[in-house]
């Protein structure tokens, strides 16, 4: 099934000397590098256009994840480029600091604002998502301080979120893993269980009373700690990183009033559900959320240029800028004026090509159909989506939702399998997932679903093999 192509690189790379290179030089992100180098070291990508990358071997891959989760409008965009090239020309860098501005950051905030509705009028600018939450906690504790209620010091997160890998953000996240390897999580955050309801509800427990159920560990928790300490609960409309987590239907009403009750700011992690993920401008939208503070990443430039922010309340902006004087926080490149140039026209390209209707009204169903043609699977339990948002539960019971032992172990053959046949989806556990960019057509969506259907099969094969 190998598709071999010739590739037609903007330079000619030595793709064996770049791999020796890589496995010299380069330490990888989330990667057992021992376990890479062991497998003959990383596939090289070189270039990419629309849906597909092309890696060094002459392979074609149809990108079921929009690398991470980030390249809404596709590869290959001239005119993002064009933008970042004149605007580098033009003004390659200056910071905000010092009562200074440049054009791209002016109009890029007002633009976000206006996405926005009529609650949230200021924008912060950082390089990341995990910055952007780093950002949010600085945020939550200085307005509480201001408030007069200092000891509201703990942010309440979930187990299995992903929030990032600075120390606050892993902190915030739900990862055990990644606490383990960092003696996290620091002071003043804590977690409770997540929304999912396939790998945590009880036999019998419907989605609704279970969507209660994980709403209620939150007003437990508040008051186990007291209310008077409790700042502010995040969460991601969607969990991406967990398994593309879509909550029951009961859960973030439940959750609104539970903020309102206890008056906690409520934050809701759009690094993935922002810029059309889920079929309007943001997740909040989409699920009928009422956030206090929203940091936002990935889709705001596609991936083109790293740049991510956090869309301030009036209800908080208002206290900070009237009682909070300066603001001791910021990075250098905050509200980089190429990055936001580049962003700008992003959002410019996906109102033109009204690709966050296309997801709600096109192919966000399309998917929704598509992925459900794999129930009839022995390997799957469950398949969800909400706009380009997808996952498929692979277990070893469907009537029971009984899971492999050694959770991850199966996922990881599965990714491995779709990839063999060129195309990506990623393993969150034994949960596949996928986030294609928004410019997927039908077609490609079967491809797709095609790649992961034969996968299973190859992955059933894995498991019937191992006896498993
Ligand atoms: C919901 C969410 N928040 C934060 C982050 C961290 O973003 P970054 O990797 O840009 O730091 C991610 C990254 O995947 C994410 O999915």
């Amino acid at each position: 099934m190998t598709e071999t192509l010739e590739t037609q690189s903007v330079r000619n790379y030595d793709i064996e000397e770049l791999k020796r290179l890589d496995m010299a030089h380069h330490w990888h992100p989330f990667t057992d590098t021992k376990a890479l180098h062991k497998e003959g070291g990383a596939r090289v990508i070189t270039r990419a256009e629309g849906c597909y990358l092309y890696d060094g071997d002459g392979h074609k891959l149809l990108d079921g994840m929009a690398g991470l989760w980030c390249v809404n409008v596709g590869y290959g965009r001239q005119e993002l480029a064009e933008t970042a090239y004149r605007q580098m020309l033009e003004l390659p860098y200056y910071n905000t600091f010092f009562k200074t501005a440049t054009p791209p950051a002016i109009e890029l905030s007002a633009k976000v604002a206006s996405l926005l509705g009529d609650n949230f009028h200021h924008i912060f600018y950082s390089n990341s998502g995990s910055e952007a939450n780093d950002t949010v906690l600085r945020m939550v504790r200085h307005y509480w301080n201001l408030k007069g209620q200092p000891n509201k010091k703990t942010i309440i997160s979930r187990w299995n979120a992903y929030h990032g890998s600075t120390v606050a953000g892993a902190s915030l996240g739900g990862m055990k893993p990644m606490h383990k390897q960092a003696d996290l999580p620091i002071p003043g955050i804590t977690h409770v269980m997540q929304p999912h309801w396939f790998q945590e509800a009880e036999q019998g427990e419907t989605p609704e009373d279970f969507g209660k159920r994980a709403a209620h560990a939150i007003e437990q928790r508040i008051l186990e700690l007291g209310p008077e300490n409790v700042a502010a609960f995040i969460g991601e409309p969607v969990q991406g990183a967990g398994g593309v987590v879509i909550p029951p239907s009961t859960y973030w009403p439940e959750v609104q009033k539970i903020c309102q009750k206890y008056d906690l700011l409520l934050i809701a992690d759009e690094v993935i559900c922002g810029f059309g993920r889920t079929g309007s401008w943001f997740g909040h939208q989409t699920l009928g959320i009422k956030p206090d503070l929203i940091p936002m990443a990935k889709g705001m430039s596609s991936g083109y240029l790293p740049i991510s922010a956090v869309a301030v309340s009036d209800k908080v902006s208002e206290t900070l800028f009237e009682k909070g004087g300066e603001f001791y926080h910021g990075y250098t490149y905050s509200g980089h004026p190429a990055a936001c140039a580049v962003a700008l026209r992003n959002i410019e390209i996906m109102e033109r090509e009204h690709l966050v209707e296309k997801v709600h009204n096109e192919t966000g169903p399309y998917l929704a159909e598509a992925l459900a043609t794999l129930r009839d699977h022995p390997l799957v339990g469950e398949t969800r989506t909400l706009g380009l948002l997808g996952a498929v539960e692979i277990c070893k019971n469907k009537e029971t939702r009984e899971r492999f032992a050694d959770l991850g172990k199966v996922g990881t053959m599965c990714r491995d399998h779709i990839m063999e046949r060129n195309a990506i989806s990623r393993a969150c556990g034994d949960t596949m997932v996928v986030s294609p960019p928004l410019i997927i057509e039908k077609g490609q969506i079967d491809d797709l679903v095609a790649a992961l259907r034969g996968a299973l099969d190859d992955t059933m094969a894995d498991v019937e093999k191992l006896g498993l």
